[in-house]
């Protein structure tokens, strides 16, 4: 039998821009020797970025890359970007709350290796403000992609998703933190799958090998009572 201690682990980034929650779950989930990623590099735009630290403690290689010193050149941030990831022989890299749009130029060079995660059930409420959007919308049912990353914001192949339910009284944070803990659920499991290799990106569709399907109990929420 073999040993799963002993299988080569994926070399993966893991880009932030803030408190860095998702990519401490990714962290965690890799701590298992079986995990088939290991986080080589968390890397930041921005060098005050709280998952830093955490990153630190726990032993990992950080880099800070911060945009503001490229005077809004894109193109040599990304080259940057791009550099300190190679010369760590990164072979996926994962946004996680990385909150700079990449070009073309970064996306295309990193297609089918390159993660998001995104706070909403896409293709809805794409970009910004997605609890406070979909609370306005007055939607019962909202959730967390992710996806691997295309040219187009908040745009590519689906590879998972969790659905939360809109409740009575809801916030705009009291939604974002149900649909966060989903984010460190499904984030992990995704990796898991890219780095196994059993979801790729094949001519801009996820094709799978493992048959994940889910429960087929409908999620089903009702309107909400007047208020
Ligand atoms: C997460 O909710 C993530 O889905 C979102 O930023 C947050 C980062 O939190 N990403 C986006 O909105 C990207 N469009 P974290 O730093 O605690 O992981």
């Amino acid at each position: 039998m073999s040993n799963p201690s002993m299988r080569r682990r994926v070399r993966t980034a893991v880009l932030i821009s803030g408190r860095g929650s998702n990519m401490v779950a990714l962290v965690e989930a890799a701590r298992d020797p079986a995990f088939p990623a290991e986080i080589a590099l968390v890397l930041s735009n921005r060098p005050d970025a709280g998952g830093l630290d955490h990153a630190r403690q726990a032993g990992i290689a950080t880099a800070v890359i911060d945009h503001k010193g490229f005077a809004g050149d894109r193109g040599a941030f990304e080259a940057a970007l791009h550099q300190v990831i190679a010369d760590k022989d990164i072979e996926l890299v994962c946004l996680a709350g990385f909150l700079r749009v990449l070009t073309p130029w970064f996306v295309t060079r990193w297609t089918g290796r390159l993660l998001n995660i995104h706070p909403s059930l896409l293709p809805a409420f794409r970009g910004l403000d997605t609890h406070a959007r979909a609370l306005a919308a007055g939607v019962r049912i909202h959730g967390c992609t992710v996806h691997f990353v295309t040219p187009e914001l908040d745009e590519g192949p689906v590879i998972m998703q969790a659905a939360v339910p809109v409740l009575a009284g809801d916030t705009a944070e009291t939604l974002a933190a149900r649909v966060l803990a989903q984010e460190h659920v499904i984030y992990p499991a995704a990796l898991a799958r890219v780095a196994q290799g059993t979801v790729r990106l094949v001519d801009g569709r996820v094709a799978a090998d493992d048959d994940d399907t889910p429960s087929t109990a409908p999620l089903i929420v009702p309107g909400l009572p007047e208020r």
